[in-house]
């Protein structure tokens, strides 16, 4: 029964050459795929000396015959594929038939394996490329390769390995992948003989993600889940409290293969929006599941880069599964987050004809006309806390949101400070929360829900506002007059750079515009590119909703507050700004004890 065949000439030829073995890391890993393919339930990988002078990993997967074993280090052979119509459609890790002779041939490789229908093993030494010995041996059903001095005859390629640290964290990573991709599967991972991971068999997904991250992230997990013709996507993205300074905690999935694309990496950003700050990355799982003939994977020698047909579709898929995982409850959230709700919006202690506050300057100036929104600027709103109109009359009613984190209890004010933060109490322990990164967060998600119903309405100015600008930017701002216009901004060209803003969106004022519309044609010019069409005028709500927001060192009264914490609640994302910053923090009677040393 011979399994490995030899792929046809031309069909070798279009599958991408290279290097394939750039380091211990990539001998583990395809190592360890071949282990997979060859249906093994446990895996063991060795090492020792970061994989500079062994790397073994042994199976119980099929085996191979003595005939197959040979045929298995000779190039282009495998038993995955056949025709040119299998390429399109792989479902095995391996399919080049190019691993085991490109690693053999860059050190002293043995192979012991047995199938299960066979008495003996076969034992084959390689050194450098060229068959040393073959013999036959008693062995365990399965697979053992043993790698030992890799690149002991290409000194220039051993000058780049790196550190003994580094090298392992490589490996490391690369198992932790392989391991996400294969729950089913058990790993284990020795280093100088010293056991590092234990992945174990009876791993469901969620608990071998857990494993894989850390105990740190178990309750601080959102599920994905998402369907649609051909594509399926589904894992589990770790609640922007934790995250990290790179994307090495983030594992991609394709049809089961580990992959690397920076199109992905947006998307997921973009599923995240608001919740993550600027150069954090969050720790994420995602597998995508999608027709063969939607996707190759035969980009590149390491088999980590895809290309997707319709990109599009599956990037637009992924953001948005993400961003749903943020909208609806989750059930397996840990009992530690502030996670319950209150629909009364009116706290206990508080009654809005008492302040608890004394405002200092009680006559409608600039401070209230910053809390306006959805009105004419220079009409003070918060004055009557209860009146329906004052919270954004003209959007139709929406059905209440079902909101991720919430206070536990209805907040009660305790007043301001700093005149920037509103120190409240609620269940879950005292809170603090950032005015103007709140407000930003109940305005941004105001003009996105208008943006969703229809073009916003603009309020033409009375007295048309003038801007200069400079020949590049004005040629941006040629090419932006149609899409400003769906956020109720009308502009004309009025000669040279000069340009006549003559109407506005109705939450903003003549004099703010402008400086907001030198912010949208600076990040145009910065990253239009970069971004799609949704994604550009989700920036101008930002912008937008960051000059509305009442700023820091602002003074409200307590009706204001206690109205600000209310629009709060009803938000979908109410724990971080538009930008990802935190909107609040929590303290807790635990955290309280702890810094009064009541406890330890
Ligand atoms: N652990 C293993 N158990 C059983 N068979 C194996 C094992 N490792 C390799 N083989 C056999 O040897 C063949 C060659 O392996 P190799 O890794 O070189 O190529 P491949 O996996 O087919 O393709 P790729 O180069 O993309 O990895 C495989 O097709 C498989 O039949
Ligand atoms: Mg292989």
């Amino acid at each position: 029964m011979t399994t490995v065949r030899i792929l046809p000439e031309i069909l070798s030829n279009q599958i991408a050459a290279g290097e394939v073995v750039e380091r211990p890391s990539s001998v583990v890993k395809e190592l360890v795929e071949n282990s997979i393919d060859a249906k093994a339930s446990a895996i063991t990988i060795e090492v020792e000396k970061s994989g500079k002078s062994l790397i073994r990993v042994s199976d119980d997967g099929i085996g191979l015959s003595r005939d197959d074993a040979l045929l298995s280090i000779e190039r282009y052979a495998t038993s995955k594929i056949f025709t040119k119509e299998d390429l399109f459609s792989i479902s095995t890790m391996g399919f080049r038939g190019e691993a085991l002779p490109s690693i053999a041939s860059v050190s002293k490789l043995t192979m012991v394996t047995r199938p299960k229908d066979r008495d003996t093993g076969t034992r084959i030494e390689i050194f450098g490329g060229k068959v040393r010995s073959v013999s036959d041996i008693g062995a365990p059903v399965g697979t053992l390769v043993e790698v030992k001095d890799l690149f002991f005859n290409t000194p220039a390629r051993k000058k780049f390995l790196k550190s003994d640290t580094t090298e392992i964290s490589h490996i490391s990573d690369g198992i932790a992948g392989i391991a996400l991709g294969n729950p089913d599967i058990r790993f284990r991972f020795f280093s100088n003989k010293s056991l590092q991971k234990n992945f174990p068999l009876s791993d469901s997904l969620f608990q071998r993600t857990v494993n894989v991250l850390g105990t740190e992230v178990s309750g601080k997990m959102n599920e994905i889940s998402h369907s649609e013709d051909g594509l399926a996507i589904s894992g589990y993205c770790v609640l922007p409290d934790i995250v990290r300074n790179s994307a090495s905690k983030i594992f991609l999935f394709v049809n089961r293969r580990l992959v690397y694309d920076r199109g992905l990496i947006s998307a997921i950003f973009q599923g995240y929006r608001g919740r993550l700050m600027k150069g954090r990355y969050p720790l994420l799982v995602l597998f995508i599941d999608i027709a063969f003939d939607q996707v190759d994977v035969n980009v590149h020698p390491t088999k980590r880069e895809v290309r997707f047909f319709n990109h599009q579709r599956v990037y637009g898929a992924v953001s948005g599964a993400i961003g749903k995982s943020f909208s609806i409850p989750q059930k397996d959230i840990s009992g530690d987050s502030p996670l319950k709700f209150s629909q009364s919006s009116v706290p206990p202690a508080f009654h809005p004809d008492r302040p608890v506050l004394i405002r200092e300057n009680d006559s409608p100036g600039v401070e209230q006309s910053v809390m306006t929104w959805g009105k004419p600027a220079d009409m003070p709103v918060y004055k009557k806390p209860d009146r329906a109109g004052t919270r954004m009359p003209e959007l139709p009613k929406e059905k209440p949101h079902t909101p991720v984190m919430f206070y536990s209890d209805p907040p009660r004010i305790i007043g301001q400070v700093m005149g920037t933060y509103i120190l409240a109490e609620s269940g879950s322990g005292l809170l603090l929360i950032d005015q103007h990164a709140a407000h930003e967060r109940i305005v941004y998600e105001a003009l996105k829900k208008k943006l969703k119903i229809s073009n916003m309405a603009g309020q033409s100015l009375l007295i048309p506002e003038t801007v200069e600008l400079t020949h590049r930017e004005s040629d941006i701002l040629l090419s932006l007059i149609p899409d400003l216009s769906i956020l109720g901004i009308e502009v004309e060209p009025f000669g040279g750079t000069t340009f006549v803003i003559k109407s506005i969106p109705s939450i903003i004022s003549g004099k703010e515009m402008k400086p907001i519309l030198t912010k949208i044609i600076e990040k145009t010019l910065t990253e239009k590119d970069e971004s799609s069409k949704d994604g550009w005028l989700d920036e101008c709500l930002i912008l937008m909703a960051c000059h509305r927001a009442v700023r820091a060192n602002s003074r409200m009264n307590a009706a204001e507050m206690q109205n600000l914490l209310k629009d709060l609640e009803t938000c979908d994302n109410p724990m971080h700004c538009p930008h990802g910053r935190p909107i609040m923090v929590t303290m807790s009677k635990n955290d309280l004890e702890k810094l009064f040393k009541r406890i330890v």
